[in-house]
């Protein structure tokens, strides 16, 4: 698949067959994120694999997907990922200023999960205190992101609006619709 093609494929996948997700596609979606752009080269983040089930299952409520959506259309438990990467900050290495370089690695992960037939999700809405202790991760590390994966049971639709309202929504038919701001809305040619 072309870089393209999985820019415009990708989306945040928020519910997940019951299929786990082989452990190569993992570690090379995190090997994309090892070879993103990083400030200054310094390269901050670390990465904890999760595809143990029992882990993945004990994880599952301390992460929140689809806030956005009435509550009872969210995600439940027998939606959970096959799988969650753990994005790591080594504050010895860096202690500010580490977001773009955690935003660059993951949009890497994101994109290489396409291009396995995987879904994601970047999830920022975290319980990070009890995530720290059920994956045991030192005092200097900033648990920062915790993404999703596995094979998606769900196929949500990117929409171009002219609303100002861009809330994520189901659809009447449950299909999950992105607005996202036309190319009219957010480009200035030459001038603003
Ligand atoms: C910094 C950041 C934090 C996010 N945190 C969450 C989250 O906690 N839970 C969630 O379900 N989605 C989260 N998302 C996913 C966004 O909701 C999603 O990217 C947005 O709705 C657009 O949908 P798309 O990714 O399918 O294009 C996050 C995305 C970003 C960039």
């Amino acid at each position: 698949m072309d870089i393209i093609s999985a820019i415009r494929a990708r989306r945040s996948i928020r519910s997940y067959k019951r299929k786990s997700a082989d452990r190569t596609f993992l570690m090379k979606m995190i090997d994309a994120a090892r070879l993103a752009p990083s400030a200054v080269n310094l390269q901050p983040l670390e990465y904890i694999v999760v595809d143990d089930e029992t882990t993945v299952s004990l994880i599952f409520p301390h992460t929140r997907m689809g806030a956005l959506l009435p509550p009872q259309k969210r995600p439940s438990a027998q939606e959970r990922p096959a799988a969650y990467i753990a994005v790591l900050v080594n504050k010895k290495i860096m202690n500010s200023g580490y977001e773009y370089d955690v935003g660059c690695a993951i949009q890497n992960i994101l994109l290489a999960a396409v291009a396995f037939g995987l879904g994601a999700c970047f999830i920022r809405n975290i319980d990070r205190d009890e995530i720290r202790d059920l994956l045991k991760v030192p005092a200097d590390y900033e648990i920062d992101t915790m993404i999703a994966a596995g094979y998606p049971a769900h196929v949500p639709v990117a929409e171009d609006t002219q609303r100002d309202d861009v809330h994520y929504y189901l659809d009447g038919s449950g299909v999950h619709r992105v607005p996202k701001r036309t190319m009219e809305r957010v480009v200035h040619l030459n001038r603003f």
